[in-house]
């Protein structure tokens, strides 16, 4: 749902054409959030009447390749230059409010001399009125956007708080961003430049992600040094919604009940860690830490050399920044940074209550630890296949330290401390949305069985709008691969306020979901940024299954069961890699059987109705081919007027409970003749008795126990769903009309 990005130099001499290359990287690591335009603002090569450098705004619809090569058109007429302090911005868009175009392109300005400059994700929900207001006002808007109104709005602030008076008496930038906050409703993370404040930034966010990257010249060169292992467990948290439940970040230190709006370095303590004081709207803005050491803040201390040159990236997620430096603040919900002039940085807790109050809290500095790699796609023609081939590891990743072959035990560090709660509870409800709905759906069964307790799943959007009654009593677990899913972090806001203990199932380490739930399970499975999920998808099985075995781990009764199921587990990895070797396969079925079918249809029942409802998402939405999975229990009651000789069938018929009801629904689809363009999907063994039965196409994969044979079933789905989208001439990893992060309801 959008990609910001800003990159910001200070002391660090660079040509005008070094940042557009950085900022049109950050576009092409953002760009799975969005595709439907993009833009940039930096210096230009002009100055205003206080020589100052104007602002340079690039912006068109399509995707980061077509901004870049216009661009490189714009500057080609133009002497490249050297600056060391600048602030570039860039967006890569998608559209909600307003068609691609660039006029709805982003960054968006206050208008002629763009005063101010806006980047934004998210969607400002009284953009409207405000926009009314601002007609009335005399400022004439050029776009359909909600974030117009940003621009325009600071501009108008700007106007009638400062009047003729220099800025800095009158007026600091943080603050007029506070009195903007103050007038926004919606979610959003904003990065803002101005002409009135140059070499100044302000970054500010309120529901949707936000993250900054610090480097000075010796971290960046630290770059190469050996990282610690890619493993992330939950801490059980307090719920509270600061960055304490990862066990990635450093210790957290007591507040020291600093008064004022401060953030302070505390290098003598913990030079990680940052304190952030909350101010209201009444406060004054006290100066904050300073970043930069060569600045007088720094206690008289003789700067270093490298010290004194500090580079700084604001992005939606780390993948923007990972490849500049690997330190990095995950920004809280009404959090405010400013960048000074002089590259100091201060963070401000935005309370907007009208009041002074000054509670210190914390902000970790942490240490990312994926390497470039993951977001590169490496020898692979798109993203979406190198996931796919990537899950033997990313489940082994899943289950790394947590699952243990020989001993048979399962250990879930970020459940530990609410294990016994979550055993009381009366209902375990899962919470998520589309391929994370699905695998929900696809562990409910063994939920139930495992733990005897109830199980509901839930589309997030549903659970809202029929405002499910939820007890104290419940334990809800959120699915989801970014943690940033708008309905899902909605839904979880919901669950907490009526009190249920809430379980993130959580892939991005860092995320909204992650910090806001009281504990949880990280899915390790890497960066996933095809927009098709396909890796996280068996992971979050396979750390569903975990949970399921952990819950069960007392029951007597259970202990063949749960047996059964951690060997299953053990060669899950190897079996799924043996599935990956029918790729070749799989290519001639989708291009000779599917790629020209206009319409197919999935049945299976018990595990593998989740199965159908994943793999007839994953072709709808990379080749567009209109497929629905189908419960083959209900076959009779409608959907089996839809079958013919022409209609593509795909059955899941793998061996488990309803095995023989699926040999049933066979049966009925075989009578009406729909037997040739018929796909079977079995254990090996198996094969033999499908072809007796006149099943043109049979597909088998390693037996596995039941419930595991849905990672195994899904896999030679993706691959043909990934090989149809390319025989259509399709972009696979940028799907029409999608986005990887859907950080808006
Ligand atoms: C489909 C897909 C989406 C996401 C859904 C939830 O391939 O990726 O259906 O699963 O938007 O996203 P997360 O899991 O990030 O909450």
């Amino acid at each position: 749902m959008c990609g910001i990005f800003a990159y910001v130099t200070h002391g660090v001499e660079r040509t005008r054409q070094d940042i557009v290359r950085t900022l049109l990287n950050g576009l092409r690591r953002l760009e799975y959030r969005g595709y439907d335009s993009a833009g940039i603002a930096i210096d230009d090569a002009l100055t205003d009447p206080s020589g100052n450098r104007s602002a340079l705004v690039i912006k068109s619809p399509g995707t980061v390749a077509i901004l870049e090569a216009q661009v490189w058109q714009t500057l080609t007429n133009e002497p490249d230059f050297s600056v060391s302090t600048h602030v570039g911005l860039a967006h890569t868009r998608w559209a909600t409010h307003g068609a691609p175009s660039v006029v709805n392109s982003h960054p968006h300005s206050s208008g002629p001399g763009h005063e101010f400059l806006v980047v934004h994700n998210g969607i400002i929900t009284n953009y409207a009125a405000l926009r009314e207001v601002l007609l009335k006002k005399g400022f004439p808007f050029e776009s359909d956007t909600d974030t117009e109104v940003v621009a325009k709005l600071l501009a108008h602030l700007y106007n009638e708080l400062c009047g003729s008076e220099t800025p800095s008496e009158a007026l600091s930038f943080p603050r007029l961003v506070m009195l903007l906050m103050h007038e926004l409703e919606g979610a959003y993370a904003l990065i803002i430049r101005s002409q009135h404040f140059p070499g100044e930034v302000v970054a500010c966010k309120r529901g949707s992600p936000l993250v900054m990257g610090m480097a000075t010249a010796a971290q960046a060169a630290d770059m190469s040094s050996p990282q610690g292992s890619p493993h992330h467990e939950y801490l059980s948290g307090d719920g509270g919604g600061s960055s304490r439940s990862l066990d990635s970040l450093p210790t957290q230190i007591p507040s020291s009940g600093m008064k004022g709006g401060l953030l302070r370095r505390t290098p003598r303590r913990d030079p990680s860690i940052y304190q952030v004081a909350q101010v209201g709207l009444e406060t004054e803005l006290p100066r904050g830490f300073s970043f930069h050491p060569a600045s007088p803040r720094t206690n008289g201390r003789p700067a270093r050399e490298s010290e004194q040159r500090c580079e700084l990236f604001f992005a939606s997620d780390a993948s923007a920044i990972v490849e500049h430096t690997r330190q990095v603040v995950v920004l809280e919900d009404s959090d405010v940074v400013h960048v000074d002039s002089d590259g100091e940085v201060d963070v401000f807790s935005f309370m907007d209550e009208g009041v002074q109050r000054a509670v210190t809290q914390t902000r970790a500095l942490i240490t990312l630890d994926f390497e470039l790699e993951q977001i590169m796609r490496g020898n692979f023609d798109h993203f979406m296949l190198k996931e796919i081939f990537e899950q033997p590891d990313s489940l082994v990743s899943t289950m790394r330290g947590r699952f243990q072959a020989s001993t048979r035990t399962v250990h879930l560090g970020g459940l530990r401390e609410r294990l016994a709660d979550i055993l009381r509870s009366s209902r375990l409800i899962f919470v998520g949305c589309g391929t994370s709905y699905n695998a929900a759906l696809a562990c409910r069964h063994l939920m139930e069985q495992l733990t005897e307790l109830p199980v509901a799943v839930e589309l997030a959007s549903d659970f809202l709008d029929r405002r499910c009654p939820i007890f104290r009593s419940d334990v809800c677990f959120f699915l989801s691969q970014s943690g940033e899913t708008a309905d899902t972090l909605d839904a979880l806001r919901y669950a907490k306020q009526r009190n249920a203990l809430t379980v993130g199932v959580v892939n991005v380490v860092g995320s909204a979901i992650a910090r806001l739930t009281d504990c949880g399970v990280h899915l390790n499975a890497g960066c996933e940024i095809g927009v098709a999920s396909t890796k996280v998808y068996t992971s979050q099985i396979v750390a569903m299954v975990m949970i399921g075995l952990l819950l069960s781990a007392d029951r007597l009764s259970k202990a063949a069961r749960r047996a059964e199921i951690m060997d299953g587990l053990a060669r899950l990895p190897e079996q799924v890699r043996r599935v990956l070797q029918m790729d070749d396969v799989l290519r001639d079925i989708a291009c000779t059987q599917l790629c020209r079918a206009t319409s197919i249809l999935l049945f299976g029942r018990g595990f593998h109705y989740a199965t159908c409802l994943e793999a007839a998402l994953k072709i709808k939405e990379v080749s567009y081919v209109h497929t629905e999975g189908i419960h083959a229990g209900e076959l009779k009651h409608g959907p089996l007027a839809l079958v013919d000789e022409e209609m593509p069938i795909v059955l899941f018929a793998m061996r488990d409970d309803c095995y023989d009801k699926v040999k049933n629904a066979l049966q009925q689809v075989l009578a009406r003749g729909g037997s040739h363009r018929m796909i079977v999907v079995c254990c090996e063994g198996d094969e033999d008795e499908f072809r007796r039965a006149g099943v043109s196409t049979v597909l088998a994969v390693p037996p596995a126990v039941d419930c595991l044979q849905v990672v195994l079933g899904i896999i030679p789905m993706q691959l043909i769903a990934y090989h149809m989208a390319v025989a259509r001439g399709l972009n696979v990893d940028q799907p029409r009309n999608l986005a990887k992060s859907v950080t808006v309801q």
